[in-house]
Formats: structure tokens, sequence, C-alpha cells
């Protein structure tokens, strides 16, 4: 099966330019993806795939049913969304949407999962079980695509007992491929802190509550969580990316406001470290009479890939690929909202080299000059059906 479903995959690579092609040159923000949607919609009829469109507005969920349809569900998940950057590249298909772009290629995420339901439609009467296919909006924007789909009842009907996702990687080659088992990306939880004082003249600071003399305690208090409290073989970064308060030399201002995000491996220290953060700014606050106003919506959980289903896909991968083109990923602080299908269900979240040896196509995702060698996209669509085929019992 190895051979002619590689043959397969490398007939595709025109389509699977093209497809990758419209999208990059079509990005749409974060729950706005309206014509993304139509688009995997069209090339959805074109392969004779049912569907349902609109979930939480622009998702679209897909099923390849093969022989006894019942037996095993396994699901594929695509992100959709594009980033509010001004392209930099200038090539044939650079975004014609002004200020947006494909930065975090999730255009090729898109077009593999379209190219890998064109190869499992083909070979659906070789596998037993049936594969659903999502498409995702808003991975980039909280509270995460991901999160809302799973509400609106994605991973029912049939539920999936596994779910796979893929990202590019500039940091691997195109042709390769990285997994890792276990904890694998960070959970991230946005920060925003208010801290109410009293203004004044900068010269009688007895007359008020400064709030920025509070603030600088509070940033450096709250480095504590961090450098005392959480346990040093489980990484945790607190970065405060924004302090805003004050406009004049002379003058003590009211307020002062901080943004900042808290990033861990673990889903009870996560909650510890959040508990900690509240309680320290708070009392900080407290101790010199100012008030606190503190607001962290729901962020995104840290992503375990699940160790039984990813040993499984990676050696999937190295009988797809070769071993050597299957490499080990490192932790990383990034967070991706797949992490909310992995508290459901078993998940692999993996990447695909996406650079050229030689050094191009290196630069970094969420970077105005990233951009992959399409190369990538037929071991993207060909992995990713090959890993569906297997686990399916092929
Ligand atoms: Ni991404």
């Amino acid at each position: 099966m190895i051979e002619t479903l590689k043959a397969r995959a490398a007939a595709l690579r025109p389509e699977l330019v093209r497809m990758r092609r419209h999208l990059h040159q079509h990005p749409e923000l974060s729950f706005q993806e309206y014509e993304t949607a139509a688009f995997v919609a069209s090339e959805l009829d074109k392969l004779g795939i049912v569907y349902e469109k609109g979930i939480c507005g622009t998702g679209v969920v897909a099923l390849i049913t093969g022989r006894n349809p019942g037996r095993k569900c396994i699901a594929l998940r695509a992100d959709m969304d594009a980033l509010p950057i001004e392209e930099e590249n200038e090539t044939e298909y650079t975004s014609r949407n002004k200020g947006v772009m494909h930065a975090c290629g999730h255009d090729v995420h898109t077009s593999c999962l379209l190219g890998a339901a064109a190869l499992l439609q083909e070979y659906r009467d070789q596998f037993e079980g049936t594969v659903k296919l999502i498409f995702q909006p808003g991975e980039e924007k909280n509270p995460g695509g991901a999160s809302l789909l799973i509400k609106a009842g994605v991973l029912e009907n049939p539920a999936p007992s596994a779910i796979y996702g893929l990202h590019v990687y500039p940091q691997l080659p195109a042709g390769t491929t990285g997994f890792r088992s276990g904890q694998y990306m960070a959970s991230a939880d946005e920060i925003y802190i208010t801290i109410k004082g009293k203004g004044g003249h900068a010269a009688l600071p007895q007359q008020t509550v400064d709030p920025i003399a509070v603030a600088a305690m509070v940033i450096t208090g709250l480095q504590q969580v961090v450098s005392r409290k959480s346990n040093p073989l489980s990484p945790t970064v607190l970065t405060f990316g924004k302090i805003a308060g004050g406009h004049a030399t002379n003058v003590i201002p009211n307020t002062v406001e901080l943004e900042g995000t808290l990033r861990t491996f673990d889903e009870d220290w996560r909650r510890e470290a959040l508990a900690h953060v509240k309680q320290i700014t708070s009392q900080i606050c407290a101790a010199y009479g100012a008030e606190a106003i503190i607001d962290i919506p729901d962020g995104y959980p840290s992503l375990f890939n699940d160790p039984e289903t990813t040993q499984q896909a990676r050696s999937f991968a190295e009988d797809f690929l070769g071993a050597d083109r299957v490499k080990d990923l490192d932790l990383r602080m990034g967070a991706e909202d797949f992490a909310f299908y992995t508290l459901h269900t078993k998940g692999c979240f993996y990447r695909i080299g996406t650079s050229r040896n030689g050094g191009q196509y290196t630069q970094p995702v969420h970077n105005s000059r990233f951009d992959i060698d399409e190369e990538a996209l037929q071991t993207g669509a060909g992995l990713m059906s090959y890993i569906a085929l297997r686990a399916l019992g092929c």
C-alpha cells in the first residue's frame, strides 16, 4: 500500500499546490473564515464527500465512511485562520488581503487535510470505520475554535477514539516529520490586571496611593510564582508584555494596567499557579492601599500527546517516510488549541518539516516572511492519510 499511496500523493501535488496557493492568497482572520470554509466545502463537493458546514460560524465537519463504518472512528483536524500580519514575501501567491497573512501555515494544514480527504475517499473500500475531517475556525484567538466546536458536539456522533493534527515546522526540512509523546506544548492564559490607586501631585506622594510603585512590586512579587512555587522540573513562564500607566513626570496616575501570559505543562499546576497570581496580586495591592482588578479569561490547556497513539503514529510515519525522516521534538512553550481535543480524546499533534535543505524557507511562523517548500504538501497529505488508514486497521 505504501508505494501506491505515495504515488497517489505525488500525483496530487499540483492540486495541493493549487489549493494552498489559493488559500494563501485569500487569508481570513480568526472566526471570519467564510470564504475559506466555502472553498473547503467546494473541494469536498468535488470529491463527493458529505459534510456539515457553518458549525460555530465557519467550521466544516466531513465524514468519509469505509466498510463497516460503525466499527471505529478517528478524526483528522486542520485549522483555517490567518494572522493580522502584512506579508512581505513577493511571490505569485502573496496574500491579496492587505494586513492579513497565513503566517502560521494554516493554509498548508487545510490543503493537507483536503489532500488526505481525496486519498482516503479513493481508499474508502479498503478501510473499516469512519474518518471525521474537522476544518476548524479560530485557532489563533481565545477562546479557541476547538473549544467551541467541542461544545457544539464535534467529538460526538460518531465519537472519534483518536484525533490527529499536523503543524508546519520550519526547523525541519520538507519531507521530514517530528513527533513527541506526552507533554508537548504549553498552556497559555492571558492575565489582565488593573491596579487602582489614588492619583495626585508627584511631589506629594503621601496624599496618594501610587499605582506605578505598586505595579513594580506586583511584577517582582509574581516572579516568585515561577522561581519559588513551581516545580523546577516542570517548565513555567510568566511574562508581562504590557504595562500602561501615567503620562507625565510630575503626576501620579490613578491606575496602572498590566497584561501578561502564563505558560505551564501541567493542568493541576496551571490552576494552582493562577490562584497564586490572583492571591499575590491582591495582597500586594492591599498592603499598600491599592485595589487589584484581575481578569484571567479561560486560556488554552497544555497539549498532551497520548503516548500509545503517538508512538503508533510515529511508527506509521517511519514506515511511510523511512526512520531517518522521523525526528523527536522538544517541549515547546507556545500554545495550540488542539490541546482542547486532547482533554476529551486521545490525541497526536505532530509536525511536518517545511524548510528546504540549504537554508531556504527557514523563517519562523508568525513572521511576515514565513513561507514553505511546497514539497511539504505531499508529505503532509500522504502521511496524514497513511496514519488514518493504519489507525483503521489497514
Ligand atoms: Ni498555528
